[in-house]
C-alpha cells in the first residue's frame, strides 16, 4: 500500500504543477479563476444544494462542520465554506493543498490539510490530543467527488469510509462518488483510473464500515454516487 500511496502523491503533485485546474476538471485545458470557481459552485448546487434534506437533516448549515476528501485546488471547498459553518478538507498532494489554501484565503472557516492518502488521522487532532485521549471532533456531513474514481485500490477507499464512520455523528450522511465502470477493474497501479465498485461491493462495504446505503445513482458508470448514512454510535 505504501508504494501505491507514494505514487499517488507524486503523480497528483506532478499534475498539480503541470496544470492543476485541467486535471481537476478535464474538459478544458485553461480555466480562468472565474470559470473554475463557478464550476465548483455549479457542482455544489447539483450535488449538495439539491439534496439538502439528506445533507442537513434540518440542521442550520451554518452550525454544521463538514469534511471534504480530495479537495484539489479548492474549487468546491470555497463554495462549501460559503454555505457551511466549517469545512475541513484533505488532499494527498502538497501542491493541491497549497492551491486550495490560496483559494480559501481569508475565509476563517475553511481548513485544508495534507493527509496520508488513506485516512483522516489529520482531522482527529494533534498527537498530544490523542495522547490525552481527547474526544475527536464530530462532523455533520462528509463529501467526496471525483477522487475515489482515481484511487486504484478498494482497500484504500474502504479505509476512508471506515474513518468517516468514526468521525460523523450518528445518522449523518457521507455522500461520495466512486468508479462504477466495471472495465476499470478491481485493483491497479494507475493513479488515474480507480478501482471499480458494483452495487454489491458498495452494499458490503457500507455494512462492514457501519453505514446504511440508502440511495445510489449511476451504478455501472464512472460517476457512481453513494449515500451512506452513519449508523455508528461512537467511533
Ligand atoms: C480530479 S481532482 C478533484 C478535486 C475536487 N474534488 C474537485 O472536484 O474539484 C482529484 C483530487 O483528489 C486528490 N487525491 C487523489 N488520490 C487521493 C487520495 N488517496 N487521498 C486524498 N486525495 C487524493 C488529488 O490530489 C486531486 O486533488
Amino acid at each position: 500500500m505504501i508504494g501505491r500511496l507514494r505514487r499517488m502523491r507524486l503523480d497528483w503533485d506532478r499534475r498539480a504543477r503541470e496544470n492543476a485546474r485541467h486535471f481537476v476538471v478535464t474538459h478544458r485545458e485553461q480555466w480562468s479563476d472565474e470559470e473554475f470557481f463557478r464550476s465548483g459552485e455549479v457542482a455544489m448546487e447539483e450535488d449538495i444544494l439539491n439534496d439538502l434534506g439528506n445533507v442537513c437533516q434540518s440542521k442550520d448549515p451554518k452550525s454544521m462542520r463538514v469534511i471534504e476528501i480530495g479537495c484539489g485546488a479548492g474549487r468546491m471547498t470555497r463554495a462549501m465554506a460559503r454555505f457551511f459553518g466549517e469545512v475541513h478538507a484533505v488532499d494527498i498532494s502538497p501542491e493541491m493543498v497549497r492551491l486550495a489554501r490560496r483559494a480559501v484565503a481569508g475565509m476563517g472557516n475553511a481548513f485544508i490539510y495534507r493527509n496520508n492518502g488513506r485516512d483522516l488521522g489529520v482531522l482527529r487532532g494533534s498527537a498530544w490530543n490523542r495522547l490525552l485521549r481527547a474526544a475527536p471532533p464530530r462532523f455533520d456531513f462528509a463529501f467526496s467527488s471525483m477522487v475515489f474514481q482515481h484511487i486504484p485500490s478498494r482497500a484504500i477507499v474502504e479505509s476512508y469510509v471506515r474513518d468517516v464512520a468514526r468521525l460523523l455523528r450518528p445518522g449523518a450522511l457521507f455522500k461520495f462518488q466512486v468508479q462504477g465502470n466495471p472495465r476499470a477493474g478491481a485493483e491497479g497501479e494507475n493513479s488515474w483510473v480507480g478501482a471499480s465498485f458494483t452495487e454489491k461491493d458498495a452494499r458490503e462495504m457500507a455494512a462492514r464500515c457501519g453505514f446504511d446505503l440508502k440511495y445510489q445513482a449511476g451504478a455501472g458508470d464512472q460517476y457512481y454516487w453513494l449515500w451512506f448514512f452513519n449508523r455508528n454510535q461512537l467511533g
